[in-house]
């Protein structure tokens, strides 16, 4: 392990970062197998840098079969051989941290891989056994037990229960999977698994992690006292929105978390989190408080419409719940499990995304300069929001979700899992595209293990970079503007007759005004420091986003 420099300076950092989510296999392949790797990453380092942004936010880069996007994770302190080595991830954190950039790595704790040795040693061992009391495993129902325990079904479908063969070869035990069947999940209750997370909390801490991303943080603890749940929703259950839900968002949950504050504080500067947690509004501030996670995503933009009434609805929401929890707010418009913000922006409203994707993109047209000028606007609007931003990779170059990948080759577990009712998530997951040409577009020098659509040199940020006003330059100049304006957490927002206009100002007069209607508004007095399209005269063109300074 290298002898890192800590990045010194304010312990709060994490409150108002701009926070850039790598997916590892999709940004950059250095060696040509197709996969992007930590080596592709260490290379891309200016790049990262160029776009001032605060920290990065790798998704699993774990050994794993790949079950589930490597949210399938076969050993928590290790780095899957086809990803690169131990080494070179202290490597890419040396240099990350001397351009000035955090970094924030994925737990996922909810569920193992299969592959797990701990899952492995289940198998073996048998009934009763200490192994097994990792995860859940239960009798199946009827004579021969072959009737699985309860009609739970898993988030990737059907079911939520496998059966196992025993280490003597008879069909045997069922274990509890909320994902996909190579994803068993944890027994919460048991001290063992209590004790190897904050092992693992503390290796990559130790190795110059600042900060968690929490996986499925709502779904740890769970409570069969009143009978195994057979339902066939993988959300919160309706009528149980207070913590009794025998799955998901039980207070028991924050008990775990505290304990991990208790750990994130032994570290100067303290380590942070962020809870990926799917909560009643109401209740998500418990994951976000200074005693457990210290922050967790609203993910209410990601289901919003081009609204200004919405807009304005969600962000006073999000403001008041902020003020509560004590943390900051966070903005998202884009994950790798959701479809691109410039498609959903670009597709008429109330598009049913996952028909959309099942015709290949033709049950809807695509408007791609709607989608984009929205893209723009909104980025902008929510990077003058106090709190936190998580930008996803290749927003930045203005990537549409890809919906004709050859249905052969897709690898979402949610797609092939789910025929015919849900989409793949590997639209989004296609590999950057970095030159105009080239086999592909500069991902690297030997294919990409998703197929990339023959237009995607278009985007690439080769081109992006070689137009004044494209994507990348406009998220370049937004962030480090947004760096040298940041202020006190606070915005008031100013009244406009424009139904139209969602207008409001920060502390030190930094303002923030879209338009989200299509016909032009005049511009508010204020000296123009940014716009998301060019202005004409002294009209606010429809979709745009500007910054002013009062
Ligand atoms: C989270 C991840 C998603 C994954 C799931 C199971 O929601 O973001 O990609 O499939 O957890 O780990
Ligand atoms: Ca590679």
């Amino acid at each position: 392990m290298s002898d890192y420099k800590f990045i010194a300076g304010d312990k709060k950092w994490w409150r108002q970062a701009v926070v850039y989510q790598i997916y590892p296999r999709s940004f950059a392949d250095l060696n040509g197998d197709g996969i992007g790797d930590l080596a592709g990453m260490i290379d891309r380092v200016p790049y990262l840098k160029s776009l001032s942004i605060d920290a990065v936010w790798l998704s699993p880069f774990y050994p794993s079969e790949l079950a589930d996007g490597g949210y399938d994770v076969a050993d928590y302190r290790n780095v899957d051989p086809r990803i690169g080595t131990l080494q070179e991830f202290d490597k890419l954190i040396e240099e990350l941290h001397k351009a000035d950039i955090r970094v924030f790595v994925d737990i996922v704790p909810n569920h193992s891989s299969d592959q797990h040795e701990w899952f492995q040693a289940a198998l073996k061992a048998g009934r009763g056994s200490k192994e097994r009391d990792r995860y859940i495993f239960h009798d199946g129902i009827g004579e021969n037990g072959d009737i699985r325990p309860s009609e739970l079904v898993s988030h990737f479908g059907p079911t939520g229960w496998t059966r196992v063969t025993e280490p003597d070869g008879t069909p045997g035990q069922w274990y509890l999977h909320l994902f996909a069947p190579e994803q068993p999940d944890f027994n919460w209750d048991n001290q063992e698994v209590r004790d190897d997370f904050i092992k693992t909390l503390r290796f990559w801490s130790d190795r110059g992690v600042d900060g968690f991303r929490i996986d499925v943080a709502h779904a740890l603890t769970k409570d069969f006292s009143d009978g195994l749940p057979a339902r066939d929703t993988m959300d919160i259950d309706p009528k149980k929105p207070d913590g009794s839900d025998p799955l998901f968002d039980r207070d028991e949950v924050h008990e775990i978390y505290r304990e991990w504050r208790k750990v994130f504080n032994e570290y100067d500067p303290p380590r942070v989190a962020v809870a990926e947690a799917s909560a009643p509004a109401h209740r998500l501030g418990a994951y976000a408080s200074e005693e457990t996670l210290g922050q967790a995503f609203n993910f209410d933009l990601l289901h919003a419409d081009w609204n200004t009434k919405r807009f304005k609805h969600l962000i006073s929401n999000s403001m008041k719940r902020a003020a509560k929890s004590g943390s900051s707010n966070t903005w998202v418009l884009s994950n790798h499990d959701v479809v691109r913000h410039p498609t959903r922006y670009g597709l008429p409203d109330k598009t049913d995304l996952v028909k959309w994707y099942i015709s290949e993109g033709k049950s809807a047209q695509l408007d791609a300069k709607q989608g984009i000028d929205r893209a723009r606007a909104s980025t902008m609007l929510i990077l003058a929001l106090p709190g936190s931003t998580y930008l996803y990779q290749g927003e930045e170059i203005g990537l549409f979700e890809v919906a004709d990948t050859p249905r052969e080759a897709m690898q979402d577990p949610q797609w092939f899992r789910n025929p015919g009712k849900a989409r793949s998530r590997d639209g989004c997951r296609i590999p950057l595209p970095w030159t105009a040409t080239g086999s592909s577009f500069g991902f690297g020098p030997g294919g990409s293990h998703l197929p990339m659509p023959a237009d995607f040199g278009k985007y690439s940020v080769e081109v992006n970079e070689k137009d004044a006003n494209s994507v990348l330059n406009l998220y370049r100049t937004a962030i480090a503007m947004r760096k040298a304006l940041q202020c006190a957490e606070d915005i008031k927002f100013i009244f406009n007759w424009n139904r139209s206009v969602l207008h409001f100002a920060r502390p030190n007069g930094w303002q923030s005004f879209t338009n989200f209607g299509k016909s032009p508004v005049k511009l508010p007095k204020g000296k123009v420091l940014l716009s998301s399209q060019p202005l004409i005269g002294n009209q606010v063109q429809g979709e745009t986003t500007v910054w002013l300074q009062a």
